[in-house]
């Protein structure tokens, strides 16, 4: 097989994490203090796939760029191709075909977060050499995705799980719970599948619809079922769960300075850092440069560069880098901070709620 190409799509609006995503790309929030669109950079070198491209949006893709560089210390090398519109993930194909050539390729929406990374998935591919792979995991709403049919899997062969009957995005009424996970493994033939398929009622060139018309042509889509956890990151519970999915992992290290502070657990504290009368219980991270005061910080936290906190209580949350919390009455719970937010309790009088926040924000209050 022709060596294998990356293809990482970190285009598109993000306009469900808005308002973070009005200021800044939505695959380059954090998880766990490091951008989501950085897990799939890796997963692909740890794969042995080194040539990469990546799908840029003109409006993010200089922050894109600049975060993500040349690939070089990746150990890889990435080429930025920019779609000028978000036309749909088939659309994303076909912009970055004179990329792409004849190679077969491997595909990773920027979005998504996949435990185990994808080295035994292009194993699969290059072994069996099917002309698409496909990977699907069962999810409560796969209303929200694309979803798929398999045919019963053939009991004579150990580990089967059905042939693709029929792949549909976003159905009203899903046949099945099984979603498309957004990695996906094609030779060149999805080029002229998602030339072959109309938009869809949303506007956009599927690539749902580009793999059914593969499977309605005869050619062998291989399914595999993902075993550990999936996350698509694109709202707000599936960034935290995928925080606190990654800080699961996390391996202690503490190279900040602790003055009459406590932690307990995996907790990562990054040089720089300056924690007083602060007790931390991981999992959580605290960024390079982040001074906390007479805080609390609880499981699956992080938080970012120079963050600033003080007499406050947080927990299950990310806070972007430069952002302060202070003298907060209640705990701070659930919650995404973008770049340089401010949330403090203030003495003035009357005592009453003073908010400055951007179109699209989500407060919630006791
Ligand atoms: O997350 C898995 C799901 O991803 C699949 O189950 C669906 O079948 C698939 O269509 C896709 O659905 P989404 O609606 O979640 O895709 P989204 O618009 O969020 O785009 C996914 C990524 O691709 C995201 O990083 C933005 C990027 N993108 C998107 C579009 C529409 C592009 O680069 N160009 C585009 O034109």
């Amino acid at each position: 097989m022709t060596d294998l190409k990356g293809l990482i799509l970190s285009g598109g609006k993000g306009t469900r994490l808005r308002p973070i995503t009005h200021t800044s790309a939505k695959q380059l929030v954090p998880v766990a203090n490091k951008p989501v669109l950085f897990y799939g950079i890796e997963a692909m070198a740890d794969a042995g796939v080194t040539e990469i491209g990546i799908i840029i949006a003109p409006e993010t893709g200089p922050e894109i760029e600049a975060a993500a560089g040349d690939g070089s210390r990746f150990g890889v090398e990435i080429s930025y191709i920019v779609q000028d519109e978000p036309l749909g993930l088939a659309h994303a194909v076909l912009t970055a075909e004179p990329f792409l050539g004849e190679s077969p390729f491997v595909m990773y929406l920027g979005d998504n977060l996949l435990q185990g990374g994808i080295s035994d998935l292009v194993a699969a591919f290059r072994e069996h050499s099917p002309d698409a792979l496909i990977l699907l995991t069962p999810v409560p709403d796969p209303e929200n995705f694309g979803v798929a049919e398999l045919a019963p899997p053939d009991s004579s062969s150990p580990g089967d799980v059905g042939r693709v009957v029929r792949l549909i995005e976003k159905p009203t009424e899903p046949a099945t719970d099984l979603a498309l996970v957004g990695v996906y493994m094609f030779t060149a033939q999805i080029h002229d599948a998602a030339r072959a398929i109309e938009p869809s009622a949303r506007g956009e060139l599927e690539i749902t619809d580009a793999i059914q018309h593969l499977v309605d042509g005869g050619k062998r889509v291989e399914p595999h079922i993902v075993r550990g956890w999936w996350k698509d990151t694109g709202r707000l519970d599936d960034m935290l769960e995928a925080n606190r999915l990654i800080l699961d992992n996390l391996t202690e290290r503490v190279q900040g300075e602790l003055i009459d502070s406590q932690v307990d657990g995996r907790v990562v504290i990054e040089p720089g850092a300056r924690l007083e009368r602060t007790t931390v219980r991981g999992p959580a991270i605290v960024g390079a440069g982040a001074q906390l005061r007479d805080c609390y910080i609880g499981p699956y936290t992080a938080i970012g560069e120079s963050c600033r906190i003080a007499n406050a209580e947080v927990e299950h949350s990310i806070l972007l880098e430069g952002s302060s919390v202070c003298d907060l009455d209640g705990r701070m719970e659930s919650s995404l901070l973008g770049r340089n937010v401010t949330v403090r309790r203030s003495d003035r009088q009357p005592r009453a709620y003073r908010f400055m926040v951007g179109d699209n924000s989500d407060i919630s209050i006791l």
